[in-house]
């Protein structure tokens, strides 16, 4: 039987860090310091992430090392986010792995984040995988990607958003309706006791398989000012019909191009990645589409939102495939794959 490989993964693009140990495909710790820092200024402010990962990237891993009941020396290699993301985020957590990978003599592996939210479908706990080729709708709050998956590491990028992505789209309208920040789980909450049909929101059209949700805020912020002044209880009022409307926009708007992509690529194994897909109504949108013969696959609660067992999972994949990364690779805002 071939040696079990541990890999340290570790995740600091924006205001989660974390840290997590898979063994091959078997996710033994994956733990996550929230900052709680943000809330007040209702989005994440860069200096602030950077400070709060120093603080907690040290107590992160030996936490998740401990509950893996592992020691540093069983670790075979460490992968680490280079990008896309903060900054000053990414280059907390990527100088921290590179300063372990040489106290430890063990390999370094650098992760695009985008591709470790659609490679946590691989970790053995999901309700299942992917066969290869696929489509991924990846929606986080700093992207929105249709991409077709070839291999694990051979994927592009066949659409995505033009301006703000679907994440951003959920935390501003939330942010108008008074809700803090991040407020994309409780339109998602609060969209499950309303009438989506009740009101109408417009996203634009954009061509091909791209998106562009700023219109969308527009046209929220223009819808709200008329109301509220109508009737200053307005959002109260209408809350949860509010949330559900904006939810329903969004989603269509997401699955207009999805549902192009399958027809015109006659692809139909179907999966959702990213912070988004956590939301319930993408869920079952997806899960109805089985009904027209679509192979979907959601991943696990847990590995939507950033989350270091899905660059641990990344880390797995290249270390079979001999791809280890080089001291001096810097982190990178905009890292492509
Ligand atoms: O992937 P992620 O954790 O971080 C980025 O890489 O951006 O995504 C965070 C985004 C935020 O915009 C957050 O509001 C959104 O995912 N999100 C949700 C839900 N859970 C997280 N949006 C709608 N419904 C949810 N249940
Ligand atoms: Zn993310």
């Amino acid at each position: 039987m071939s040696k079990t490989i541990n890999i340290l993964g570790i995740e600091s693009s924006c205001d989660d860090t974390s840290a997590a140990i898979i063994s091959n495909r078997k996710i033994l710790a994956n733990l996550i310091a929230n900052q709680k820092v943000h809330a007040e200024y209702g989005g994440v402010v860069p200096e602030l992430a950077s400070r709060a990962h120093q603080k907690n990237i040290v107590p992160v891993v030996s936490q998740a090392l401990k509950k893996a009941n592992l020691s540093l020396n069983d670790i075979d290699a460490i992968a680490y986010t280079r990008g896309p993301g903060l900054l000053g985020s990414l280059l907390v957590g990527g100088s921290f792995a590179k300063g372990l990978s040489m106290t430890l003599q063990k390999p370094l592996i650098e992760v695009n984040h985008m591709q470790a939210h659609i490679l946590a479908h691989f970790i053995d706990d999901n309700a299942s995988s992917p066969n290869f080729p696929f489509l991924c709708l990846t929606v986080s709050g700093g992207h929105t990607q249709i991409v077709l998956v070839r291999d694990y590491l051979k994927m592009e990028i066949i659409g995505e958003t033009l301006d703000d992505a679907a994440g951003e789209a959920f935390d501003k309208a939330a942010k108008m309706m008074g809700l803090p920040y991040p407020g994309g789980p409780l339109v998602d909450k609060y969209a499950q006791e309303g009438n989506a049909e009740k009101f109408s929101f417009n996203a634009g059209e954009m061509d091909n398989y791209n998106f562009s949700f700023s219109g969308l805020k527009t046209n929220i912020l223009y819808f709200l000012r008329k109301e509220v002044d109508k009737n200053p209880n307005f959002i109260q009022e209408n809350l949860n019909d509010l949330c559900a409307s904006i939810q329903k926009c969004i989603i269509d708007t997401l699955f207009v191009k999805l549902e192009k992509a399958v027809k015109d690529l006659n692809i139909n194994e179907v999966a959702i990645a990213g912070g988004v897909s956590a939301n319930s109504g993408i869920r079952k949108r997806l899960l109805e589409k089985e009904n027209q013969g679509w192979r979907v696959h959601i991943p696990k609660f847990e590995y939507c939102t950033d989350n270091a067992a899905m660059i641990a999972m990344v880390g797995f994949i290249k270390f079979q495939a001999n791809d280890f990364s080089e001291l001096s690779e810097a982190p990178q805002a905009r890292l492509k794959f």
